[in-house]
């Protein structure tokens, strides 16, 4: 079953993170697991896809993140890339490749890109005044001044955006301009920058959006975007598009590859969404496939996953620029996700009111499955059309009354009564007779799992998917075989052979959303979960296949474990400012290989240990060393 469009390949990108920071649940919910979701169904319907992301290292949020933590730029997205990568492959997200802007590759692609944009006559050349750091001798871009917002008066608004209102701003709009360096008040010196004339965009931007026409010919079906990306843009083009610099006075970044611009990077936001092709071209190279045909062929649909505050960038900068170049494809869908809240507040990472992805794998260690609970909680409340709420009163709920008592509690039920009464051997079945209707929810279930899935509806496709695990757990409660071994064992027979089948479809169905959990039930029942086209029949098991005792595959939360997740949490914010991963970053610095070569580590085996008279503290040990026995003391007595 699959109602997918017709093209032969699909390049899915997930929005770039910051590598300045580590990853919270907000941006878990907001680009990467609806993502990931999508591509793990394309990829079980047989489809041909890349899903591609990276760190973006560049621009004022790795700078001044470095100045803040007295490091080197380099030192912080060496840390967060790693941190961040890990955090990603624990929860499933399964890229075909997360890349890095810092590389060598993606230096060379975006000058290329720059280039021939340049070459093409596409930026225009200018000079104008901008603000600059005496003391610190640099101009200040972006995020280097401060300021009030014009627009709605919050007095720490940021040169490129104001946070409070959303508006987007330049350096200059900002009353009472202060460095984010100095503190000082910064004056205006004469610069010179490329910059992208989008007005002269704006004709064709709206046919693409609002028609889904480009260059006169039908390129998507604008109704299947969602409301409130196509509404921002079109505000935006309705404000009236501007020139913005492509470029920025600043020493970390993509060099501009012109020889007239000793000192200056190219603009973060034109640098990172070249990311996206320079982690082709790299995954490609691994993999003996063109990055080409997945970037500049009609046979080929890009879709970006991103948070709302990417819009503007994806639906109509990047466009510009892919379109100027001339031979790259332009999205065909853009599912940008709402924000998601977390017990009643915005998601902060400077007052740490976040959950992040690194502590949760800890804190909840525990807990069955977890990597799958919170991929079952974040996609029950995805932010896809507003905002939505996190609260670990909910997570509990929907662990304990959906996961476990329904999902769980099903396939545990069928598992056992398949090994009790027929010792794990599927059994005939008759004619379903009264059950018939059951294959009929079943099949419907699964093509509404289907078509919201194809409709980036992962909130609702979950729905269905738990539908059919609903649809089970009911049919056993209604059936009530246990009663009927006696007096009907033939019946029972269809019973479990139908409720089987149906554990195999819910195997199918959760495997996008639920990878670790979904692949345990599969491997009980025998298959491998990964055949989308067969979800929705009753043929998937064959009577006499072996089916496995299994182990639960879920467990309950205890109201223990969420109150210390709160108490985490408000303890985080209250009196302590400090970024949760200060402990991780406390670490010394790494040593040296050739200081490591310095060190004589030896493995020895205890023979003895006594305690030493009149000290508490200490132990006397022999050791064997192989060669020779020692004795040492050590104070570990009290351990
Ligand atoms: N790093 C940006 C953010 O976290 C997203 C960059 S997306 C890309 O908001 F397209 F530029 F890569
Ligand atoms: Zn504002």
């Amino acid at each position: 079953m699959s109602e997918s469009h017709s093209k032969k390949r699909t390049i899915v990108t997930s929005a770039l993170p910051y590598a300045n920071g580590p990853i919270h649940i907000g941006h878990l919910a907001g680009a990467y697991l609806p993502a990931d979701i999508y591509v793990r169904y394309m990829r079980s319907t047989g489809k041909d896809v890349a899903f591609i992301c990276g760190s973006d290292e560049h621009g004022a949020a790795i700078t001044l993140r470095a100045k803040k933590e007295n490091k080197e730029p380099k030192d912080i997205v060496d840390t967060y890339h790693e941190l961040n990568k890990k955090a990603f492959e624990d929860f499933g997200i399964s890229f075909d490749y997360f890349h890095r802007t810092s590389s060598e590759l993606h230096h060379k692609t975006a000058q290329e890109f720059f280039l021939d944009l340049y070459e093409k006559g596409v930026f225009e050349e200018k000079e104008s005044e901008q603000f600059y750091d005496e003391e610190y001798g640099q101009f200040l871009a972006d995020r280097y001044v401060q300021g009030t917002c014009p627009k709605c008066g919050h007095d720490a608004a940021y040169g490129d955006q104001c946070e409070k209102c959303g508006s987007s701003l330049s350096p200059t709009d900002l009353i009472n301009p202060v460095s984010t360096l100095s503190g000082k008040e910064p004056r205006l010196k004469k610069t010179k920058h490329w910059y992208l004339p989008m007005q002269k965009e704006e004709g064709w931007l709206r046919e693409w959006l609002v028609n889904g026409k480009l260059n006169g010919k039908f390129h998507h079906d604008p109704a299947a975007w969602r409301k409130p990306v196509i509404g921002q843009c079109k505000s935006w083009i309705d404000g009236g598009l501007q020139s913005r610099a492509m470029t920025r006075d600043l020493d970390w970044g993509v060099k501009v590859p012109l020889e007239s611009a000793e000192g200056k990077v190219l603009y973060v936001w034109l640098d990172a969404p070249i990311g996206y092709i320079s982690a082709t071209k790299e995954w490609a190279a691994n993999n003996g496939k063109n990055w080409e045909d997945y970037w500049k062929s009609d046979e080929s649909r890009l879709i970006h996953f991103i948070g709302k505050d990417n819009i503007v960038f994806h639906c109509i900068i990047f466009p510009i620029l892919l379109k100027n170049q001339g031979e790259y494809i332009l999205p065909e869908n853009v599912p940008a996700n709402e924000f998601l809240n977390l017990e009643g507040k915005k998601i902060s990472t400077s007052r740490n009111w976040a959950v992040w992805l690194h502590e949760y794998m800890e804190d909840l260690r525990e807990l069955k499955n977890k990597e799958d609970v919170f991929r079952y909680v974040l996609t029950s409340i995805a932010p896809e059309t507003k905002d939505s709420e996190f609260t670990w009163g909910d997570f509990q709920t929907r662990n304990n009354s959906e996961l476990v008592a329904i999902y769980g509690n099903f396939v545990n039920r069928i598992l056992v009564l398949t090994q009790k009464y027929y010792d794990g051997i599927l059994p005939e079945k008759a004619d379903l007779g009264e059950y018939s209707d059951i294959l009929a929810s079943l099949k419907d279930h699964a093509s509404n799992c289907d078509k919201n899935l194809n409709s980036f509806k992962f909130r609702d496709a979950l729905q269905d998917a738990m539908s059919i695990a609903r649809l089970g757990n009911k049919f056993l409660a209604d059936s009530e075989p246990w009663k009927l071994i006696k007096t009907e064992p033939e019946k029972v027979k269809t019973i479990i052979h139908l409720g089987l089948q149906i554990a195999a479809n819910c195997a199918i169905a959760f495997k996008p959303f639920l990878p670790d959990s979904s692949t345990q039930l599969a491997s009980y029942l025998g298959i491998n979960g990964d055949d989308w086209l067969s979800l929705g029949s009753s043929e998937i098991l064959k009577a006499g296949d072996t089916i496995a005792k299994g182990e639960l595959l879920f467990a309950k939360v205890e109201d223990e474990l969420i109150q210390k997740q709160i108490d985490r949490l408000k303890g985080n914010t209250e009196g302590n400012n400090t970024n949760s991963t200060k402990k991780e970053l406390k670490m010394k610095d790494l040593i040296e290989f050739e200081d490591f070569l310095k060190l004589d580590l030896r493995l020895a085996t205890v023979v003895k240990a006594e305690k030493v008279e009149k000290s508490n503290k200490l132990l006397r040990i022999r050791i064997d060393l192989g060669a020779e026995e020692r004795t040492v003391l050590s104070g570990i007595a009290k351990q």
